[in-house]
């Protein structure tokens, strides 16, 4: 049977509540018709094309030209009104509802790739050596675009759907500079959301929560400088390959004897150059280690910064050598504005059936720079089940094996288009 929500939900959100028909929890009735998830599945294998044909031609941020195109096209054939060329290759589409309001969402998608090698032999995997769309923004770009298809053709909404295909998410500041170009001054919107599939997720489900969600990403690089000399002779020289190994160490002290036990907070060293493999009686002159710190609060972030400057720079001088740390903020936290997180997960309920949205999902440490939206808009980061049971589809995220699952594809179309009928319902 199918069921109609008894709606106690207040303002906007609750008038469409009322509307949408949803199966509940004993219902084993299919769909209604009506429904974005089952209405975005009849197009599944145009869809799943789309996005294979975005995996085998990955493109890093900044660069995404040809990705760009085929969303133009297809926006086009739509006959969507969109606006390329904002931060170099971002898209941002607008679709008016079919009455007229004042009131306006947007919705977020990413489009780049990682610079990293595809060890998938399947028939789209990259064509490009040292190119992969190993974090799903194939996928994210291709449910934007099924999802403005979807609203363009239903127009079940009242006010305007701004549709944004972001591109450099991968740390190439493509968020930032959407914004710093007149993103929200051209396309002006209320609130904002975006989604991201997780392998650690079942598929059909889907995480959502106010508060925290995505750590602050910022990188770190540490300079060392001693007095390079003969390996013999090391009374001789000031060694930073020493130096860096005592850096190495006390930096690891900083989370655990500086940050509070019940706060999160990491700091990686990743990488270390000096010296010269060839050159294995050579103390080099110099020594450099990089590598990222990640926390959710601002206070933290502060402190770790300061506590890893006066650590790097003193260690050093205590053995006669110089460091400096240069400290760059890359993607701030990503917070959930908590009344925009509860009105996305009563969507995913009604959508998804209340047992399939999670609300303790435990926040990432990884970044993601939609935070610099969630600094300007309210809004909410949804992570978006796509583990069934295919290897490709449970490893994590940057695995050079990790493969988007392309039955996600409806399920998050049908997400973005249900936040539009909910957020900006019809009066009539
Ligand atoms: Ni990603």
């Amino acid at each position: 049977m199918f069921c109609h929500i008894n709606g106690n939900a207040g303002g906007n959100d609750g008038l469409l509540l009322r509307r949408f028909l949803y199966l509940s929890r004993d219902c084993t009735m299919p769909f209604s018709s009506n429904h974005p998830i089952e209405t975005i599945r009849r197009w599944q294998d145009d869809y799943t094309q789309f996005r294979r044909d975005l995996h085998a031609h990955p493109e890093l941020g900044l660069e995404e030209h040809r990705t760009a195109q085929r969303i133009s096209e297809r926006l086009t054939a739509l006959g969507i009104e969109h606006h390329t060329g904002i931060a170099k290759t971002g898209i941002v589409a607008v679709i008016h509802g079919r009455e007229t309001s004042p009131h306006s969402i947007g919705l977020r998608a990413d489009m780049d790739a990682l610079s990293m090698p595809e060890e998938n032999r399947c028939a789209h995997a990259s064509t490009v050596p040292g190119r992969m769309h190993g974090c799903g923004h194939d996928g994210h770009t291709t449910m934007l675009l099924a999802c403005a298809h979807y609203l363009q053709e239903t127009r079940r909404f009242a006010g305007t759907a701004t549709l944004i295909f972001q591109p450099a998410e991968e740390g190439r500041g493509g968020g930032k500079t959407m914004i710093a170009e007149g993103l929200f001054e051209r396309f002006p919107v209320e609130r904002i959301f975006a989604l991201h599939n997780w392998p650690r997720l079942p598929l059909g489900k889907v995480a959502v929560r106010p508060g925290p969600v995505m750590a602050a990403c910022d990188y770190i690089t540490i300079d060392i400088e001693g007095c390079g000399g003969h390996a013999a002779h090391p009374h001789l020289t000031v060694d930073p390959v020493l130096v860096a190994g005592h850096i190495i160490t006390a930096a690891q002290a900083v989370v655990s004897r500086n940050v509070s036990p019940l706060d999160h907070a990491v700091v990686s060293l990743c990488a270390m150059q000096a010296g010269n493999m060839d050159a294995k009686n050579v103390i080099p002159r110099t020594a450099r280690l990089a590598g990222t710190v990640r926390t959710f609060r601002p206070e933290t972030q502060e402190w770790v910064e300061t506590r890893l400057r006066e650590l790097v720079t003193s260690v050093a001088s205590g053995f006669g050598a110089r460091a400096t740390l240069r400290y760059d903020r890359i993607d701030p936290a990503t917070i959930n504005n908590a009344q925009q997180a509860r009105f996305a997960a009563k969507v995913a309920a009604q959508l998804f059936g209340e047992e399939n949205v999670v609300d303790d999902l435990e926040p990432s440490m990884g970044a993601e720079d939609f935070s610099f939206m969630l600094q300007k808009k309210p809004g909410a980061y949804l992570r978006l089940g796509q583990n069934s049971g295919e290897e490709q589809h449970g490893l994590f995220l940057h695995n050079s094996r990790y493969d988007f699952n392309d039955a996600v594809i409806p399920y998050g179309a049908g997400l973005l288009a249900g936040l539009v009928e909910a957020g900006l319902p019809l009066e009539t």
